[in-house]
């Protein structure tokens, strides 16, 4: 099985690049730009990563960025993450970037996503993995500073596919961004926001993301399977959810895996993806091989987790079906 995982065409679409750092790359990085760093090796920070609820990890992750600081630490980054999944034959991923993240402390847009597309587009000709980006907003911080964010990102608006919501979910609902939400609609950007996964009133959140907000698709979201209503309409729009099993081990009480089983049962659009790899200890194939562990799947099962996924892509019917016809030929072998 392991085998049938590594050669599968895969499809990456829940992948925070900023979550992506490793440890090397933070220390190479801390270096350039003159960072004094408090570990003395990258085993003290892996061993300083230590969360149990996604406050707790933010708070890892949001500290980790700081030696991002110039567009090259960008472009590396990015570079970094897509050799890394064209080695895993991950053939295309939509990659979120928190621009908030690295505007509140100083550094421009303009250089954060320079250094990010660059790497798209050389790993594109260098490597034959195609990428887009989706912008996502921090749900903490205020609605108005979400909407700047998204005027700051108009002039690179043909570099950038959707705009999406992540951060810590308590007390900032999806309908907290309705506007932002709308105007984003209204300049051509696809939506998705992220419902993490047992939230307080994740159901509620869930509902407001689908029925309020209107979205294309769902990140995480395995809470909907709480209300059956609410199951129906998103099979019946077809949206799809992004899964991440070994960030759900992380961030609560477990992968989520018989929920993900359960959602395949149901015929949603249910994708396994990795969200902060560099943290969670897991790249896309490895969230394949513990879910395919757990639930003793199928190679139809794993074809169809696929399936779903480069089904549910922002991009034109031809290259979904390209995509497609990959991956029926890899199955029928
Ligand atoms: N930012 C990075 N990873 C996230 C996650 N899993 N949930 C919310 N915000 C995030
Ligand atoms: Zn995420």
């Amino acid at each position: 099985m392991t085998d049938f995982i590594a050669g599968l065409p895969k499809c990456e679409l829940h992948l925070h690049i900023e979550g992506t750092l490793e440890p090397e790359l933070k220390f190479a990085l801390a270096e350039r730009n003159s960072i004094e760093l408090p570990y003395s090796s990258v085993e003290d920070i892996r061993a300083a990563y230590s969360f149990d609820d996604l406050p707790s990890f933010l708070k890892i992750y949001y500290e980790g960025m700081e030696v991002l600081r110039t567009e090259p630490d960008f472009y590396d980054l990015a570079m970094a993450y897509l050799r890394r999944a064209a080695s895993q034959n991950v053939r295309y991923a939509e990659i979120f970037f928190d621009p908030q993240a690295h505007t509140s402390r100083g550094v421009p847009f303009d250089l954060v996503i320079r250094g990010l597309r660059r790497a798209l587009l050389d790993a594109e000709r260098r490597l034959g993995i195609r990428a887009q980006l989706i912008m996502c907003f921090l749900r903490d911080f205020q609605a108005e500073y979400a909407m700047a964010t998204l005027l700051e990102s108009l002039p690179y608006r043909e570099w950038i596919v959707g705009v999406g919501l992540d951060s810590d979910e308590k007390g900032n609902p999806p309908v907290k961004f309705r506007a932002v939400y709308e105007r984003a609609r209204q300049e051509g950007y696809l939506l998705t926001m992220h419902c993490d996964v047992d939230q307080e009133n994740s159901v509620e959140h869930i509902r407001q993301a689908v029925e309020e907000i209107g979205v294309d698709r769902i990140d995480h979201g395995v809470n909907a399977l709480e209300d059956q209503a609410l199951v129906e309409t998103i099979r019946e729009r077809g949206l799809g959810l992004t899964v991440c099993p070994i960030s759900n081990g992380y961030v609560t009480d477990s992968t989520k895996a018989d929920a993900i089983r359960r959602m395949l049962d149901l015929g949603l659009r249910v994708t396994v993806n990795s969200d902060d790899p560099a943290y969670f200890a897991g790249y896309v194939q490895e969230n394949l091989t513990v879910l395919a562990e757990e639930l003793s799947l199928t190679e139809e099962d794993l074809v169809q987790l696929e399936r779903n996924a480069f089904e549910i892509t922002w991009l034109p019917r031809h290259l979904k079906d390209a995509y497609l016809a990959e991956l029926d030929a890899y199955a029928a072998r």
